[in-house]
């Protein structure tokens, strides 16, 4: 048995920051799980890292469910959690139910994410987590509303940064298991933080989350865009370059192989 969403909540009471990456295939799920990542999320940003989409909107419910269970053969310990895609729960809670149902069912991951803290978001996480579907929040910048909200910051006017925390408070009690918060100024995540019993997960949403996530492809300087907030911890992209360049001209030159 792997980590459980309870272990994550006792980690917030004990202030053990909580480590998050997406993953999308199952190399790097196993390679996440080997180095401990507590949660590895099939985000559903692999529509344009792993897929070539300019945003997360194109990608099919049939799509994550794919991704994610190559993922969950990778992972031994790592709590996965899975994105229900734009449009496949939005319509209705029978919709919801049936798309978070097939992801539990198909591919064997632990949880679902979904975007919004709007009333009708509010009511599906209750019913999902009614039934025995934990269910990740996840408030402030929503890549699934880009054309209504941008990819700016959220939460920079009173008002905004009210609704957020409001959001963030009505997931929670709704039984939401934890709350991504992107994009929003740090002194409104450590509120919410601070209000919620539940873990907040942040990107770019400063350092008093309880825990961190980054895309893997961000981190790993793969992306061909990333947004300001995101760290490369290595230029994966320059080093794959080089080994292509270098076995392509050993292979023009004869060089490879030897025999
Ligand atoms: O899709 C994704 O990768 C995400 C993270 C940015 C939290 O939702």
């Amino acid at each position: 048995m792997g980590l459980t969403t309870q272990q994550l909540i006792t980690w917030k009471q004990q202030g053990r920051p909580i480590v998050a990456l997406t993953a999308w295939d199952y190399g790097f799920a196993q390679l996440l799980d080997a180095a401990g990542i507590d949660i590895i999320l099939v985000g559903d940003s692999l529509a344009m890292v792993a897929l070539g989409y300019e945003t997360t909107l194109p990608v099919t419910l049939d799509e994550m469910l794919y991704h994610a269970a190559a993922v969950r053969r990778g992972v031994k310990r790592a709590l996965v959690v899975c994105d229900l895609p734009f449009l496949s729960y939005q319509e209705s809670i029978s919709q919801a139910i049936h798309a978070a149902g097939r992801v539990l069912k198909e591919t064997g991951v632990q949880g679902v994410k979904l975007e919004g803290g709007h009333p009708a978001a509010v009511e599906t996480v209750a019913r999902l987590s009614d039934i025995g579907i934990p269910v990740m929040g996840h408030v402030g910048l929503t890549p699934q509303s880009v054309h209504r909200l941008g990819y700016r910051q959220q939460g920079t006017t009173e008002a905004d940064a009210e609704r957020i925390l409001s959001e963030a408070i009505a997931l929670s009690e709704a039984g939401a298991f934890a709350v991504v918060l992107e994009h929003i100024p740090t002194n409104l995540a450590r509120m919410i933080t601070a209000k919620l019993p539940i873990p907040t997960i942040g990107i770019g949403a400063g350092s008093d989350c309880d825990g961190q996530v980054l895309v893997t492809a961000d981190l790993l300087g793969l992306s061909e865009k990333q947004p300001p907030f995101a760290k490369s911890y290595v230029n994966l992209r320059d080093i794959v370059t080089k080994a292509v360049n270098d076995f392509s001209q050993e292979v023009r030159e004869g060089k490879f192989p030897e025999t």
